[in-house]
């Protein structure tokens, strides 16, 4: 188990997601992200004695996290722990019988803190650990398997989609210079054979690393295929009048949210994951979406103060339409 830091995450946007999901007392709630439980606990508060929330997290050390912190709820029933990538929602809440019943759905989608902090997770290009990334250490393959395996177009076309990095090329080519001579283990030796690969701006407050572990974490844990998963779970898991609300951290995540929010208020179905057992007049009802806000909420001046880590936070929001 993790703990070279504590598990230590300010929660993002705390009160305007969960004002934003219209719950009262007595509903179903669903926490996709549920990290070290900020946004949990404000489901659990809304929903009440009478309600329940459903928390998904698919890092075995926040589970460990939120099982000390909720003891008391998860005896009375009141909260449920999935350890699960969010992808398999439908297929829980269906187990459940829940499918449809939801009225509050959410995501903080990424990392968290204490994640990113601790070195031996593998995902900080400032702290020396093993190159690993995985949220869930159990399965999967690591960064470093990627950066010693994969082909220098492989790579190429890795940092330029999902790190939009300019100079993805020229990286992938050191890459494969550098590992001829020692495969990659820890991150430092890849942020620093970065730095000193590529062109940057001395002055820039970005470690020129950045971009090239941002592709590196999202492919890891096939990021964007789990949040286009998540997206078109979203109609069959709320119910009529049910919201879903997604905060995310980078344009990529945000242009997927965006799209496929728009594409459910227009009615387009093939945003609707057609493996669950749904009926033809229910898929007809799920076309009626409602996007609560046309542009998304940011945190304000206090919460960028308080938390820094939260500035390129984005929350978007969309309704089921009742009848
Ligand atoms: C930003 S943190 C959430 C923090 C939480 N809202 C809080 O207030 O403490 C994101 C969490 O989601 C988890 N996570 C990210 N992607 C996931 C996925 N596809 N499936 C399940 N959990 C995921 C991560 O392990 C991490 O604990």
């Amino acid at each position: 188990m993790t703990n070279s830091v504590p598990f230590e995450h300010i929660t993002v946007l705390r009160e305007e997601l969960l004002d934003s999901l219209g719950l009262t007392q007595g509903d179903y709630a669903v926490d996709c992200t549920a990290g070290g439980g900020g946004h949990t606990q404000g489901l659990l508060e809304r929903v009440g004695p009478t309600g329940k929330v459903i928390a998904i997290d698919r890092d075995p050390w926040a589970q460990s996290v939120l099982k000390a912190r909720f003891a008391q709820e998860l005896e009375s029933g009141n909260l449920e722990l999935i350890a699960a990538p969010f992808s398999q929602i439908a297929a829980e809440l269906c187990q459940r019988n829940l499918a449809g019943k939801v009225q509050g759905l959410c995501a903080d989608i990424g990392v968290s803190s204490p994640q990113l902090d601790a070195a031996e997770r593998g995902f900080s290009f400032a702290k020396d650990g093993p190159l690993d990334m995985r949220m869930d250490q159990t399965q999967g393959v690591t960064a470093a398997d990627i950066v010693n395996e994969w082909s220098v177009p492989d790579l190429t076309r890795l940092f330029r989609d999902y790190g939009e990095d300019p100079q993805a090329r020229r990286i992938a080519q050191a890459i494969e210079r550098e590992r001829a001579r020692k495969p990659f283990e820890r991150t430092l030796d890849l942020a620093d054979l970065v730095a000193s690969s590529v062109h940057y701006k001395e002055r820039s407050r970005r470690h020129p690393a950045t971009r090239v572990f941002q592709a590196l974490r999202i492919e890891v844990n096939g990021e964007l295929r789990e949040l286009e998963a998540l997206l078109k779970n979203v109609g069959p898991t709320i119910k009529l009048g049910g919201r879903c609300a997604i905060i995310s951290f980078h344009s990529l995540e945000d242009r997927l949210i965006k799209v496929a929010f728009r594409a459910l208020a227009e009615g387009h179905v093939k945003h609707i994951d057609k493996r669950l057992p749904i009926t033809a007049v229910e898929i007809d009802k799920l076309k009626k979406f409602t996007i609560i806000k046309p542009f998304p909420r940011i945190p304000g001046d206090i919460e960028l103060e308080q938390n820094p880590r939260s500035r390129s936070a984005k929350l978007r929001v969309i309704e089921k339409k009742g009848d």
